[in-house]
């Protein structure tokens, strides 16, 4: 799973959660969905403000990303860890170490027993120039942070195995 920080205005401060929940789900329009646990203070804040953003931290900010799921806004102030900046809305703080930073508004909320799953529109993308390859975001480049579950051990990217939509081309032939 990639590792993501949820950005968020608690009590008027900048707030980060850690989210491994989290995945694109439409192209048109542009939609992510992720699962966030009701004793969250992220998640009372983004069905209270509607807007959020999705911070992408790099494999070398491990520490800071594990930090923000380990302790709550609801009884630690978060909001001086990073460098923030902002886009669109004042409620969707983002990180100005993380290569990658999406705005989201929500679109549609599912309410489950532990988690509500957040459906929102991707609103505007922030990509760190020297993250770009020919004007698109270099992974390689971004070198994102991914958990995986049940050993909870974090990575690193590893090495690109082929390409979508042309990998399996050859098992095509004949047919
Ligand atoms: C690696 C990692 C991944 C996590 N992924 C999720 C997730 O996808 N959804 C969720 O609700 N909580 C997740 N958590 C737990 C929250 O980050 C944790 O509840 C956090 O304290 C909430 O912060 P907040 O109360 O300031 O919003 C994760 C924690 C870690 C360490």
């Amino acid at each position: 799973m990639p590792v993501t920080l949820i950005g968020s205005l608690v009590n008027g401060r900048p707030n980060f959660m850690t989210v491994a929940f989290i995945s694109r789900v439409c192209l048109d329009p542009p939609l992510v969905s992720t699962g966030l646990n009701k004793r969250s203070a992220t998640r009372e804040a983004v069905l209270k403000n509607r807007v959020f953003s999705v911070n992408f931290p790099t494999a070398a900010m491990v520490k800071e990303a594990d930090y923000c799921g380990l302790v709550s806004a609801n009884n630690t102030d978060k909001s001086m860890l990073f460098e923030v900046f902002y886009g669109k809305s004042p409620a969707a703080p983002m990180i100005q170490r993380c290569p990658l930073c999406l705005e989201c508004t929500v679109l549609e909320t599912h309410d489950f027993n532990s988690h509500s799953c957040i459906i929102a529109e991707i609103t505007a993308a922030h990509v760190d120039e020297c993250c770009l390859t020919g004007r698109k975001p270099d992974p390689k480049k971004i070198n994102p942070l991914l958990l995986t579950i049940p050993d909870n051990r974090y990575w690193a990217l590893g090495e690109s195995v082929g390409y979508a939509w042309s990998a399996g081309k050859e098992l095509m032939k004949g047919k």
